[in-house]
């Protein structure tokens, strides 16, 4: 399979020339690997302008709404983003759960989302650690609260981003281990397996995101035999982004 390595860019840049220069970089790039899905999540201003120039890489969303058309100021349906281009949409990112999205939202939203053909990327992962445990039952519910009542079929249209909260940004206290994803994408797919078959659990690919690096990537892809990597920061420096990439063309999961 395929490694996916997501550009997750945020809330950046902040010109449309600068997005499509940097694009371009990443775009030229991933055309020449074959071991490698390319995705840029960019803001929904670029979506439609990057999807006309994408040309082997993917295009996608950081979010979406869970209706398709009506009076919703300034949302945005997954109707408007497949029409436009776009192929991937981001849900259930920390930095809108922590403006008070829900798992309930975000159920809503990856149904919608799925049923307009888009391949949902959903962001999962707890604020921190505690010595009994209850991260792993955060986790849970995440998931369990997320995918409720999806349909099976729908989850060749999944994938899950495991990205711990702490671990996130620029004042995170840096990446997890490629020991630790690989803990904690077994229980992730021990929870997919519950909420469908072991086949279907097995076949959802699993993304390790939080301060990847071109020094880190490869780890997190051969020990933590992560699918992918969804990358902040270093997604917007072309130089930074394309070691990656070059990276995981050239890793096998151990
Ligand atoms: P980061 O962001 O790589 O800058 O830590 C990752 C993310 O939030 O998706």
């Amino acid at each position: 399979m395929k490694k996916i390595i997501v550009a997750n860019w945020k809330m950046n840049p902040t010109s449309p020339k600068e997005a499509r220069s940097i694009f371009m970089r990443i775009r030229n790039k991933g055309k020449k690997l074959r071991k490698v899905k390319t995705v840029v999540c960019a803001p929904f201003v670029y979506l439609e302008a990057l999807a006309k120039i994408a040309h082997g890489a993917s295009i996608g969303a950081q979010d979406t709404f869970w209706e398709t058309e009506g009076a919703r100021t300034g949302e945005v349906s997954p109707a408007m983003l497949k029409e436009i281009g776009a192929r991937y949409c981001i849900i259930g990112h920390s930095e809108r759960r922590a403006l008070g999205e829900t798992n309930e939202d975000i159920n809503k939203k990856i149904k919608l989302a799925i049923d307009y053909r888009l391949i949902v990327i959903l962001c999962v992962g707890e604020r921190e650690r505690d010595e009994e445990g209850a991260y792993l039952d955060f986790l849970k519910e995440e998931l369990v609260q997320g995918l409720e009542g999806l349909p099976r079929r729908y989850f060749e249209n999944l994938i899950i981003a495991y990205e711990p909260i702490w671990a996130i940004g620029e004042h995170a206290k840096g990446a997890s281990t490629p020991a630790d994803f690989l803990e904690q994408s077994i229980f992730v797919r021990k929870v997919l397996t519950e909420l469908t078959t072991r086949g279907v659990a097995m076949s959802v690919p699993i993304l390790y995101g939080g301060s990847v690096s071109e020094a880190n990537a490869e780890g997190f892809l051969r020990e933590g035999k992560a699918d992918g990597l969804l990358v902040g920061r270093a997604s917007l420096e072309p130089e930074r982004f394309n070691e990656i990439l070059d990276t995981a063309n050239r890793t096998k999961g151990a």
